[in-house]
């Protein structure tokens, strides 16, 4: 961890740094009491320690500026697109990838200087190549032969890196595994020099490869850098992301120091290094909000506990079986095995399943913790429900950064 970086009180490090239980036995994030948030804001909500996100990205950045000058930490801004994320990420130096027209609107509007845009996509569409130019996007990642040809057309002379699917297949949910070689992302390793060769206009800056993510494991990270600094030199070499985060209070990621350690050894001298950390940013920087409407006790079967929110703000339970934790945020602790159920209808709107809660009640405040990654950037509106709003908390202050949506929103695009 570095030097200064706050460390939570009372609670497990699956919440964000600086959070502590207070006198009260509330649940504090970023000096703010998530009680009060809750009355305050309402409900559900995402609440973010501003400082946790912060005191990470330097993590990363002391991590490489001890070991080398030639680097790039990029932000990968899938994992949380809000303007306020990439405000904060501009001001601690990093770079930022986009993976659509829209992430790229948003990177602009958070202010990231276009130059140190990275654009991904195993599908841009023309427009979304203009758009790049446009912006004066520093680099495109080059994902198909079909892209290139379209790259050539559209962007004579535009700086690019080659995306390499390395053969290279962490332990993590097949969803998130993205370096196998059957992958519809980049290229083949075999594919590789015919694509270098195939070049013609565009300026090929280097090769990038990301093999998955939620990874445990530094082994994958230090074949990947060898794979890929046998392909030939170039100035640059994007390592991807992937560090694996604590969703639960068992799981231990690896050090950042470790896993930049690691990218570096392989990397040839004089290459700038890129990683492309999402979720090991903002994961744990963030938790949900919710009240409790109603608990459902069906004796000898199951304890259903019903939250304002579900599968329209966390989609992950769903998607990839993600395990999350979940306290009743003025009562931590507990015996009562309950199971999280969302309010949408559908029976598998289900956050998490037997999880001991203290004797909860309607009108209680729920928390679940390390929502920041992935939570409202896969946010959606099924069963009409508005999506919730994004509140970041700061030695005691709490602003809105994305207000919460209202029905008027859900019928704003109809004609
Ligand atoms: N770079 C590239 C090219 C990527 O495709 C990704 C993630 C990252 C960097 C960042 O990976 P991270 O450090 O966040 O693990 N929706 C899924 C995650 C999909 C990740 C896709 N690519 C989830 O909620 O787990």
């Amino acid at each position: 961890m570095a030097g200064n970086a706050p460390t939570t009180t009372g609670v497990s490090h699956v919440y964000p740094r600086g959070s502590r239980l207070n006198e009260r036995g509330r649940l504090e994030v970023g000096g703010c009491d998530v009680v009060e948030l809750a009355e305050e804001f309402g409900t559900p909500a995402y609440v973010y320690a501003e400082d946790d996100i912060r005191s990470r990205a330097r993590e990363y950045m002391d991590a490489f500026r001890a070991r080398t000058e030639h680097f790039e930490v990029v932000y990968a801004s899938k994992a949380f697109p809000c303007t306020a994320a990439y405000r904060l990420l501009v001001e601690e130096g990093l770079s930022c990838d986009v993976a659509s027209g829209g992430e790229l609107f948003l990177a602009l509007k958070g202010g990231f200087p276009p130059e140190r845009i990275y654009m991904h996509g195993n599908n841009k569409s023309d427009a979304e190549i203009e758009y790049a130019v446009a912006s004066g996007v520093g680099h495109i990642v080059a994902d198909s032969f079909d892209e290139l040809d379209r790259l050539e057309r559209l962007a004579p002379g535009q700086k690019v890196l080659l995306r390499v699917t390395p053969g290279i297949k962490p332990e993590t949910h097949a969803f998130i595994s993205t370096g196998q070689e059957d992958s519809k992302f980049g290229f083949g390793v075999d594919e590789v020099q015919r694509a270098i060769d195939r070049i013609d206009k565009l300026e090929l800056c280097g090769l990038h490869a990301h093999i998955g993510s939620q990874v445990f494991d530094l082994g994958p990270y230090e074949k990947l850098a060898e794979v890929l600094s046998a392909m030939g030199d170039y100035p640059l070499l994007n390592l991807g992301g992937g560090l694996g985060v604590a969703y639960t209070a068992d799981q231990q990621p690896l050090p950042v120091d470790d896993y930049v350690e690691t990218l570096l050894r392989g990397a040839p001298d004089g290459v700038t290094v890129l990683c492309e950390p999402g979720r090991s940013l903002v994961a744990n920087a963030g938790v949900t909000i919710y009240r409790v409407g109603t608990v459902k006790r069906i004796p000898g079967v199951r304890t259903y506990v019903a939250v304002d929110g579900g599968m329209s703000d966390n989609l992950r339970p769903m998607l990839y079986g993600a395990r999350y934790e979940a306290e009743i945020a003025d009562r931590f602790g507990g015996s009562d095995v309950c199971t999280i159920a969302g309010k949408h209808c559908e029976s598998g709107d289900i956050l998490v399943t037997d999880v001991q809660l203290d004797d909860p009640r309607p009108g209680d405040v729920l928390v679940t913790p390390a929502t920041g990654a992935y939570g409202h950037a896969m946010a959606n509106n099924y069963n009409g429900v508005p999506r919730p709003p994004v509140i970041f908390c700061s030695g005691g202050d709490a602003r809105v950064v994305v207000r919460r949506e209202t029905y008027d929103d859900l019928a704003l695009r109809d004609v």
